[in-house]
C-alpha cells in the first residue's frame, strides 16, 4: 500500500525523522563516552583509596572492635561508602564499609570478592549496589580489597539522559514548527501556480470561440527558481494554446462568413430559376411531354436547393450567435399548426396531439420555433411508413415547457443514432433516400433549441422514436399542475381560415419548397 502525502508533509516529516536520528546518534556517543570517562576517574579514585589501604595500619587497639582487619577504612583520607576487606588464604576474613560517623559496617561478602585483582572490577554487593574494586597487598601478606560505589556515576548519567532527552524533544518540536512554516512558503508559490492551471482547465475551450486564458502570476515566473521555470513554461504554453485557438477562431469566422455569404448570394439566382421555371411551366400543353418533365424537374430541384441554401444559411447566422428574436408566445397553438400542417401532408399518418390546458408560454422566435417542430414532424412523416402513428404532446414542468414527438416507426438507424443532430448525418435506406433529405434537419433543430437556452433529447428503438425539446418557461407554472396534459385526440383534418392557412402554407414552403408533399 503506498502512502500519498503532500509534499509538505513529506519534507516536515523527513526533515524531523532526520533530526531526531542525528540527535539520538549524538546523544548515545556522548552518554557512552562520558560514562567511560566517569569510571575512569573512579578507578583512579579506587586506585589511590587502595594504595592509602595499603599505605598501613591503624596502630593495634586504636580501632574498634567492629573494625578489627579492615581497620585501613579508618585511615585519613578514606571517604565515606568506601568498601574494604580482607582476604587471607583466599577466605574473606571481613568486609565492610566506612559509615559517615566514622565508624564502619560489617556487610556480606559476595564470593566473587576472592578474584578482584589489581585491575579495577564491578562487583555487585546485594542492596548496596555496585562497587569498583581493586585489590592490593598489605605488608603482611594479606590481600586488601577496597571499593568505590557506582551510584554516583549512575545518576550522574541518568541526569545527562534526562537532559538530552528533554533537549532533543524541544529542538524537534521546534523544528516542527519552524519547518512546517518555512516549508509552507516555500511550496506556496506552487500553488498558486496549480490554481491557474485549474482555472485555464475549467474553461469552456471546446466552443472553439476565441478565449483569453489565465496566467500565472509575474512572481512565481523567476527564472532562478524551480518554481519560477514551472510557472514560466505554463505561461509560454498558456500563450501558445491562446495563440492556437485565436488562429481556429479567426478561421471558423471566415469559413461562417463564407458559407453564409455565398448562402446569401446563392439566392437570388435561385429565385430568378424557380421563376423562370414557374413562367415556362405555366403553358403546360405547348410543351412536349419531356419539355414540361424537365421543367418539372427544375423546379423541384431549385426548390430543393433553395431548402438547402436557406438551411446553410440559417445554420451559419446561429453559429455565428446572431441572436434571435425573442417574444412571449404560446406553444400550443404552434404546435396544433405544425401538426395541422403535417396532417395535411401526409394522411395516411395517425396524427395525435395532447395539449396542456394552460398556455405554454416561452420566449421565443414563433418562427424558428415552428420550423423547429415542422423538421420533427417532417421526419416522423418522411423517414416512417404510412399508418404509423405520430403523437405530438406538450408538457409543462416547474420552469420548462416540453414538445415531445413521438412515432411508432421503424426508428433511427443504430449508425445514425449518436450523431443525429450532426450537419448532413442521414439515414442511408431507402427512405430516407427517397424523403431526398440534405440531413439539415436535426442540425438546425439543434442549433435553434439550443439559442433558446433550450436542449434537445432524443430515444429510438423500432416502433417507439422520441424526440424531446425541453424549452426554458416564460414564466413559472402553478406549481400544482406538474403535467397538464389533456387527453390525446386525433387532429382533425385541417379547417382554418384561408389567411391562416396562407401564413402555414408559406412557412412551409419555406422550409420544404416545391417538395411539400401531399
Ligand atoms: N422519426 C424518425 N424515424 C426514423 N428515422 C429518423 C427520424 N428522424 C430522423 N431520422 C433519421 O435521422 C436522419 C437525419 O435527420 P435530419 O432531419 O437531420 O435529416 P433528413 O431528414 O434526412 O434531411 P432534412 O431534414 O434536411 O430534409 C434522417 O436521414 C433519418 O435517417
Ligand atoms: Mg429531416
Amino acid at each position: 500500500m503506498t502512502m500519498t502525502m503532500s509534499l509538505e508533509t513529506k519534507l516536515v516529516i523527513s526533515s524531523i525523522a532526520l533530526l531526531a536520528t542525528v540527535s539520538a546518534v549524538i546523544a548515545t556517543a556522548t552518554t557512552l563516552l562520558f560514562n567511560d570517562f566517569l569510571i575512569d576517574r573512579l578507578d583512579s579514585q579506587v586506585s589511590s583509596a587502595a594504595r592509602r589501604s595499603a599505605s598501613g595500619a591503624l596502630p593495634p587497639g586504636s580501632a574498634p572492635p567492629e573494625a578489627r582487619e579492615v581497620s585501613f577504612l579508618l585511615l585519613p583520607g578514606q571517604s565515606e561508602g568506601t568498601f574494604g576487606a580482607r582476604i587471607r588464604q583466599g577466605a574473606v576474613r571481613r568486609a565492610a564499609v566506612l559509615t559517615d560517623v566514622g565508624s564502619v559496617r560489617e556487610v556480606p561478602s559476595p564470593p566473587s570478592l576472592v578474584h578482584v585483582t589489581n585491575a579495577p572490577v564491578t562487583v555487585e554487593l546485594g542492596p548496596l549496589g555496585d562497587y569498583r574494586m581493586v585489590s592490593t597487598r598489605a605488608p603482611d601478606g594479606d590481600l586488601l580489597v577496597t571499593g568505590l560505589p557506582v551510584t554516583g556515576v549512575r545518576s550522574t548519567l541518568t541526569r545527562l539522559v534526562v537532559v538530552e532527552a528533554v533537549v532533543t524533544l524541544a529542538a524537534v518540536a521546534l523544528t516542527a514548527v519552524a519547518c512546517t512554516l518555512l516549508v509552507r512558503r516555500a511550496v506556496r508559490p506552487l500553488g498558486r501556480l496549480a490554481a491557474t492551471a485549474t482555472r485555464v482547465s475549467e474553461l469552456p475551450l471546446a466552443t472553439g470561440d476565441a478565449v483569453r486564458l489565465t496566467r500565472v502570476p509575474e512572481v512565481d515566473t523567476d527564472p532562478r527558481t524551480e518554481v519560477g521555470q514551472v510557472g514560466g513554461a505554463l505561461n509560454r504554453m498558456l500563450g501558445h494554446v491562446e495563440t492556437a485557438f485565436a488562429v481556429r477562431h479567426e478561421s471558423e469566422t471566415r469559413l461562417r462568413q463564407f458559407i453564409a455569404d455565398a448562402s446569401h448570394e446563392l439566392r437570388t439566382p435561385l429565385a430568378s430559376i424557380v421563376g423562370y421555371a414557374e413562367v415556362s411551366g405555366r403553358g403546360g400543353e405547348r410543351h412536349g411531354p419531356q419539355t414540361a418533365h424537365a421543367l418539372g424537374r427544375i423546379r423541384s430541384e431549385a426548390g430543393r436547393m433553395t431548402t438547402l441554401v436557406e438551411d446553410l444559411l440559417l445554420l451559419a447566422r446561429l453559429d455565428a450567435g446572431r441572436p434571435l428574436e425573442r417574444l412571449e408566445l404560446d406553444l400550443s397553438p404552434l404546435v396544433v399548426n405544425a401538426v395541422s400542417d403535417a396532417n395535411a401532408a401526409a394522411h395516411r399518418h395517425r396524427w395525435l396531439i395532447s395539449l396542456p390546458d394552460q398556455p405554454a408560454l416561452v420566449s421565443g422566435d414563433a418562427d424558428r420555433l415552428h420550423q423547429v417542430v415542422a423538421n420533427l414532424l417532417a421526419n416522423a412523416r418522411t423517414h416512417t411508413p404510412p399508418g404509423t402513428t405520430v403523437t405530438t404532446t406538450v408538457l409543462l414542468a416547474p420552469g420548462q415547457v416540453s414538445v415531445r414527438v413521438a412515432d411508432d416507426g421503424p426508428g433511427i438507424p443504430g449508425h445514425v443514432l449518436p450523431h443525429v443532430f450532426g450537419r448532413f448525418a442521414r439515414g442511408d435506406g431507402s427512405r430516407s433516400r427517397l424523403a431526398g433529405g440534405s440531413g439539415l434537419g436535426l442540425a438546425i433543430v439543434s442549433a435553434v433549441v439550443a439559442a433558446h437556452e433550450g436542449r434537445v433529447e432524443v430515444t429510438s428503438a423500432p416502433g417507439n422514436t422520441v424526440f424531446t425539446l425541453v424549452l426554458p418557461a416564460a414564466h413559472d407554472h402553478d406549481p400544482g399542475d406538474r403535467v397538464l396534459l389533456a387527453s390525446s385526440h386525433q387532429v382533425p383534418p385541417p379547417e382554418r381560415d384561408p389567411a391562416d392557412d396562407q401564413q402555414h402554407g408559406r412557412r412551409q414552403r419555406e422550409r420544404r419548397g416545391s417538395h411539400r408533399a401531399g
